[in-house]
């Protein structure tokens, strides 16, 4: 396995293909790192971006929730992204309420209104606070292809419990499935059949955020839960694809990666950053 870890970001270095990757994390400026790659070679980006809160997080420096300053980082990063991602691929950003709707612009003029696909929110509970609004407990992700061809697996969830219990259900030998009968008012009764995976996943993800005592849980702020990115890497790539994240942080994309056998290639400005995720691969802890 390659695992790099390089201050170097001059353009000089040769441009990474595909075939040469497998899991390649980089201490480097993002928008440096992506004018090595070459065009068209990534699967799948997801990128846990800078919210524009304007804080101070001790392991990264926000950017202000000022639209000139959210544009001028934003769009020269999202024209590389579009330029490296296949014709196949999908990217996925993860934000909150403060820049989406900007960012929601950047991106229709960047991959195409056409092909936006969804605005994932995930929702997780945690502590109240004093304000006089409706508490924010959600991120938004953006997601778009750089296509009509895209790769996606449907998932799946469980029925609601309201479902199972809301409808007589019987048992078919035959095809070894569960259905109901749907009765109406001008139509004979017909089977309705459950599916054995549950139902199509729809876009509000219901998924702890980490707690402070989770194995998983790295000293790294805004570490993101695994099970979040394990989602969008199973929809959206197959075994081996190449995978990016240029906002690595803790490095959670790059683990799930080596979890799911996906190529990984990633940046981090910030040297611990780029460290911790370095142990994760090699799970270390210490
Ligand atoms: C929200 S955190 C990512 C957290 C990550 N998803 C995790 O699970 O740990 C954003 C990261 O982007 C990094 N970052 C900010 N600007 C960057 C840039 N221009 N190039 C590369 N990384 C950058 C920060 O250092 C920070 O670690």
């Amino acid at each position: 396995m390659t695992i790099e870890s390089t201050n170097d970001n001059n353009n000089t270095k040769p441009a990474i293909t595909y075939s040469e990757c497998y899991q390649q994390c980089f201490c480097s400026d993002n928008l440096e790192l992506m004018k090595t790659i070459e065009s068209n070679t990534i699967d799948l980006i997801y990128c846990d971006i800078l919210y524009g809160t304007g804080r101070n997080f001790g392991d990264y420096q926000d950017l202000k929730p000022i639209r000139s300053e959210i544009e001028a980082h934003y769009l020269p990063r999202l024209k590389e992204m579009h330029r490296v991602l296949k014709i196949t691929g999908s990217i996925y950003l993860q934000m909150d309420y403060r820049i989406v709707h900007w960012l929601r612009c950047i991106m229709d003029d960047v991959f195409g209104y056409n092909n936006f696909r969804n605005e994932i929110i995930w929702s997780y509970k945690r502590y109240t606070g004093i304000c006089r609004n409706f508490q924010t407990m959600h991120d938004n992700i953006l997601r778009y292809s750089k296509s009509e061809n895209y790769t996606f697996h449907q998932l799946f969830q469980p029925y609601q419990p309201t479902t199972l219990k809301n409808h007589k259900w019987e048992y078919d030998e035959i095809n070894g499935t569960y259905f109901y009968w749907k009765r109406g008012k001008n139509t004979h009764p017909y089977k309705i059949h459950a599916n054995k995976n549950g139902v199509k996943m729809n876009d509000v993800w219901d998924i702890p955020q980490l707690s402070p005592i989770s194995n998983e849980r790295y000293d790294f702020t805004s570490q993101k839960p695994k099970a979040l990115i394990e989602r969008i890497i199973k929809a959206s790539s197959n075994e081996n694809d190449l995978v990016a994240d240029f906002y690595l942080g803790s490095g959670t994309t790059a683990e799930v990666c080596k979890d799911l056998n996906r190529n990984f290639i990633g940046c981090d400005i910030n040297p611990r950053a780029v460290e911790i995720t370095l142990k994760r691969l090699n799970n270390a802890r210490s």
